[in-house]
């Protein structure tokens, strides 16, 4: 079967076997079934942040678990446990019709709820780990389902335990998430005041938050039903603030956001600098509005994707010796 439409890249490389689950039990039969074939299967979500480079020789499970409730009140929160399988956006969007508050930020991203402490999701100021209470997920050998708090998952920039120690042992089935009765509104993302501005909003709300960005991200990024993509190809690097100032020296105009002890700098303004925005190489290229986003135009192949971002990275690192790591998973 074709994974395709799996993937939001829209690469077209197949999959020997797949199944969608939409229970525990099935999931157990699924991993059963692979485990007595002596294969490893992979674990997909919403593809939004793989990029397939061939076919996979295994048993694909598309997790889609399903269901939004409220299993506990506190005087200032509420927790809200969600399905792996269900849309993130749709989890956002949720949120906010029930005032429900903390990931109004995080509108729009592509995925889905079991997807998103994998690489502890993040946008204008928020990331999944301010809002996470704790996950469930199913040990792939045993087939016990365990529970996971914040600190166990090991959170950082696009990263947790998942991506690393973990990796291809749990999937992860719900996860409940503590949102706040009392919305605490982050607005200190340059773009979110300029558009809330334009738009003549004056009493900030949940949903005025959402719609800002929906429109940020409207305008600057690719929608995958339209051009296949995997959002932010590579992460942002840090450097030290030696090496920054060095830099600066040199490139006046080069962004950096000081963290305690280093400096980020927008990968998307270093592979701007290489000229590589809005290139375009038959079926792939880098976009237009937003260079950190490697996009396929229609019949893209991963391997090409995989090729162009090899280059990208090392002319980044011949003009300012700074490495760019991947945040997309490759298969
Ligand atoms: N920039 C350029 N040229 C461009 C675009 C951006 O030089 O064409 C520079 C500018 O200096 C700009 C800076 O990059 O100020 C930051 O750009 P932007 O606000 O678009 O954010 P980003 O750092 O490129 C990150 C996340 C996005 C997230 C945005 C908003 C990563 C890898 N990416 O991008 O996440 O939506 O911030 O918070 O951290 C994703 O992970 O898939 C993703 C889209």
């Amino acid at each position: 079967i074709s994974l395709k439409a799996f993937n939001t890249f829209g690469i077209d490389k197949n999959a020997r076997f797949f199944i969608t689950i939409k229970s525990i039990e099935e999931l157990k039969q699924a991993l059963t079934w692979a485990k007595s074939q002596n294969i490893k299967p992979l674990i997909l979500g919403g593809g939004s942040n793989i990029l397939l480079t061939q076919n996979q020789d295994t048993l694909v499970i598309k997790i889609e678990l399903v269901g939004v409730e409220m299993i506990q009140e506190t005087e200032n929160f509420y927790f809200i446990k969600a399905g792996a399988g269900v849309n993130w956006h749709q989890f956002v969007l949720t949120a906010i019709e029930n005032c429900w508050a903390g990931v109004e930020n995080l509108s729009l991203i592509p995925g889905t709820v079991g997807a998103s402490p994998m690489q502890n999701i993040g946008a204008y100021g928020v990331e999944i780990k301010d809002v996470f209470s704790n996950l469930t997920a199913l040990n792939i050998d045993s087939l016990d389902l365990e529970n996971f708090d914040a600190e166990q998952c090991q959170f950082g920039y696009r990263e947790s335990v998942f991506k690393h120690d973990l990796k291809g042992k749990y999937v992860i089935c719900s996860v409940v998430f503590r949102l706040s009765k009392k919305p605490e509104f982050r607005i200190d993302y340059g773009a979110i005041q300029d558009t809330l501005k334009t738009s003549g909003i004056k009493n900030l709300s949940l949903k005025a938050i959402s719609d800002a960005v929906i429109s940020i991200r409207q305008s600057k990024l690719p929608d995958p039903k339209e051009i296949g993509n995997a959002g932010s190809f590579f992460k942002n690097p840090t450097i030290s603030a030696d090496q920054y100032q060095l830099l600066n020296s040199e490139y006046s105009t080069i962004p950096g956001y000081p963290t305690s002890d280093s400096v980020k700098v927008p990968a998307a303004w270093l592979i701007e600098q290489c000229g590589w925005k809005g290139q375009r190489f038959g079926e792939i290229g880098v976009h237009a509005n937003q260079p950190l986003v490697l996009v396929n135009y229609g019949d893209g192949d991963g391997n090409e994707i995989k090729k162009l971002a090899a280059r990208i990275q090392q002319s980044v690192f011949d003009k300012f010796k700074i490495t760019i790591h991947p945040e997309v998973n490759f298969l």
